[in-house]
């Protein structure tokens, strides 16, 4: 190898869900999962945790990092994310019985306490018929009397009832990992929470993991009330700058390339800690870079690049899917730093009312680009939406007035 640097062996990784090259930041919430996992293998109980943080925080990385924690012990692992297309339901669903599905067999082959695993294999069966229509074979019988109602929450709740005692003989656990949790459609929701809360009366094995936007412990809250104490609430942030510099020089360190010093203090705080932009922006300063050491002037060309693509990428894949009308309502919500306001403000700025703009409010949850931080409030989902919305200004031609 000579000493030019070489783009295949670029180890950052921007984009949703990528697993970065180094996690970092993040020890409190895998240590405070793994005394989850040390637990359950000691047949204790501990409650299901929920990550919050606006998009690019690194939400959905670290959910898989903690699946990928529960599979080495052995959990069963189901994997389900909330959407907000118009099949979205029936497509959970489906993949919520499939995913059952194949952890029971799963744990047919590996469990050595086999003791009532048939019943629950069974109910799983019918689990599945029940509530996605689809007939599975797991070699037995759907069970007749179990799991066969076909309302979501009492069927899962006789499955999980049947399941758990295999389980705890087994000394593991059946964890549902949810991302995306607040599309996820209200009655799995609640039936989600209601099996969540029967877990922790009745010491059943079963976790709920979950990742959503800051918004999602009110919407939990709302579908219902004890939803507040059933979950170990964690927000994800920004890296503070020891960490964001760790996330940007280890993985170079490890290629024995060095960023210097003035370089990655530049990333840091171009990227202010924000996972996503740090990765873009070490990405590109690395490609900028000729000897095996990158210089302040690379990366102050890579964070240059690194905006470009954020402006052709990450942001126009939500702003693109706004209505005009919508895009002038994100117009308005920019002239607020961090595009916090009220709906009240909005309202008077749009020269509109309240109730008028809840659909435009509705479209722009659903479409993910906003959310409500608290009841009358909207902000976006994503930092930095707000100057790139401020730079789309130009382009709107029928501005509102200021
Ligand atoms: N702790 C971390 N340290 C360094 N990079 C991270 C970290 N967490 C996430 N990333 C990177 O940030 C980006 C966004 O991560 P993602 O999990 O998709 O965020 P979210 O689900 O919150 O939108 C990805 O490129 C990922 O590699
Ligand atoms: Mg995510």
């Amino acid at each position: 190898m000579t000493d030019t640097m070489h783009s295949d062996l670029n180890p950052y990784a921007p984009g949703s869900g990528r697993k970065p090259p180094e996690l970092s930041g993040r020890d409190a919430e895998i240590n405070a999962f793994d005394l989850t996992i040390a637990r359950t293998r000691k047949r204790n109980s501990s409650r299901g945790m929920v990550l919050l943080g606006l998009r690019g925080v690194g939400k959905t990385v670290l959910l898989k990092r903690f699946q990928q924690m529960a599979e080495r012990a052995e959990w069963l692992i189901v994997e389900i994310e909330g959407t907000t297309a118009d099949d979205g339901a029936l497509a959970v669903r489906h993949r919520l019985a499939r995913a059952l599905t194949s952890a029971g067999a799963k744990f047919n082959r590996v469990a050595s306490a086999k003791a009532s695993l048939t019943d629950a294999l069974s109910s799983i069966s019918s689990f599945s018929l029940s509530v996605a229509g689809v007939s599975v074979g797991l070699g037995v019988e759907p069970n007749p009397t179990r799991a066969n109602s076909g309302r979501i929450e009492v069927d899962l709740e006789e499955l999980i009832a049947d399941l758990a005692p295999a389980l705890r003989a087994n000394s593991t656990a059946l964890g549902i990992f949810v991302d995306e949790m607040q599309d996820l459609d209200s009655e799995l929701l609640s039936a989600l929470l209601t099996v969540q809360h029967k877990a922790g009366q009745n010491d059943w094995p079963f976790f709920v993991v979950g990742a959503g936007l800051p918004s999602l412990p009110a919407i939990l809250s709302s579908s219902k009330s004890y939803a507040e104490r059933l979950f170990d609430y964690r927000t994800l942030g920004a890296l503070d700058a020891d960490r964001a510099r760790d996330a940007v020089t280890l993985p170079a360190e490890r290629l024995s390339v060095r960023f210097s010093s003035a370089a990655a203090d530049e990333i840091v705080e171009a990227a202010e800690g924000y996972p996503y932009f740090l990765q873009t922006f070490a990405m590109k300063a690395w490609d900028s870079a000729i000897g095996k050491t990158i210089e302040l002037t690379d990366a102050v060309s890579g964070i240059a690049d690194g905006r470009l693509d954020l402006d052709m990428g990450f942001y126009p894949a939500r702003w693109d899917r706004a209505t005009p009308a919508e895009r002038r309502y994100l117009v308005v919500m920019a002239q607020h730093p961090g595009g916090e306001c009220t709906t009240s403000e909005l309202a008077l700025a749009l020269d509109s009312t309240q109730q008028r703009l809840s659909t435009i409010r509705q479209g722009l949850i659903r479409k993910g680009l906003i959310y409500a931080r608290e009841r009358g409030t909207v902000a976006f989902t994503v930092p930095g939406m707000s100057s790139f919305v401020e730079r789309q200004r130009e382009v709107l031609d029928d501005l509102p007035k200021k």
